[in-house]
């Protein structure tokens, strides 16, 4: 059994929280820089600020906020610690040549299927799916029902937004945002925000 502390006290430290316990794991409590957050969240010490990570030189870390330039700043300060990855049991992850790096979080229902890679500290949501031979940049996300089919490429810190649809062999650049329930069907080689069916551009990411 591993003990993991969550960076993030918020819903999605919640959800990142059950996938640590339904597979069999401990959960430590959260770090989080909130000075609102009492002395616990949903019945787990809240151990301070996200500085007091040099405190736990014997437990695993996560990531739990949803946005990639935030994880990717603290995946920085906290250089050398020891991360978790968390996969919900109830993933479907292929056994052929797939790949998750460290730090990342797979949901339940999620399926990543033969071939793909995922970076590290990326999301993938609740029952988002990761065609085969998917290419996951680190710190990207594909919320809760997006699909991804077959040879798609998803740059670094892109967000493809809930229930979002891209075709396959496309390439989507890094630092995008993709609107929820958009079909992207064309390759994104600039960064910003990609909304609509199909979808095009709309505006920088703020
Ligand atoms: C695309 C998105 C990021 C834009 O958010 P925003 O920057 O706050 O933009 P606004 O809500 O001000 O909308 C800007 C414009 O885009 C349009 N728009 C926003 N989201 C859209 C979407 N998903 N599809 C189509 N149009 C959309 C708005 O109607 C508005 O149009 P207008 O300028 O013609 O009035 C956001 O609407 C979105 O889709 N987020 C997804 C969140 C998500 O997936 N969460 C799940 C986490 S698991």
């Amino acid at each position: 059994m591993q003990q993991v502390i969550i960076i993030g006290a918020s819903g999605h430290g919640k959800v990142v929280a059950d996938t640590i316990l339904q597979s069999g794991d401990r959960v430590r409590g959260f770090l989080d820089d909130n000075p609102e957050l009492g002395e616990s969240f949903i019945g787990f010490p809240v151990l301070g600020t996200v500085d007091q990570f040099v405190d736990y030189p014997d437990t695993k870390f996560v990531v739990a906020i949803g946005n990639a330039k935030i994880r990717e700043n603290i995946v920085e300060k906290l250089a050398g610690v020891s991360w978790y990855t968390a996969i919900h049991p109830r993933a479907v992850i292929s056994f052929l040549d797939t790949s998750i790096g460290e730090g990342t979080v797979v949901m339940a229902d999620a399926v990543i299927n033969a071939g793909a890679k995922i970076g590290n500290h990326c999301i993938i949501n609740t029952g988002a799916v990761v065609e085969h031979d998917n290419r996951i940049e680190d710190f990207a996300h594909i919320s809760v029902g997006a699909k991804l089919a077959g040879t798609v490429h998803v740059g670094k810190g892109t967000w493809i937004g809930i229930g979002a649809t891209v075709k396959n062999n496309v390439e989507i650049c890094e630092e995008c945002m993709i609107g929820a329930g958009a079909v992207v069907v064309k390759n994104i080689l600039s960064k910003g925000v990609y909304v609509g069916v199909p979808a095009t551009y709309k505006q920088e990411v703020r």
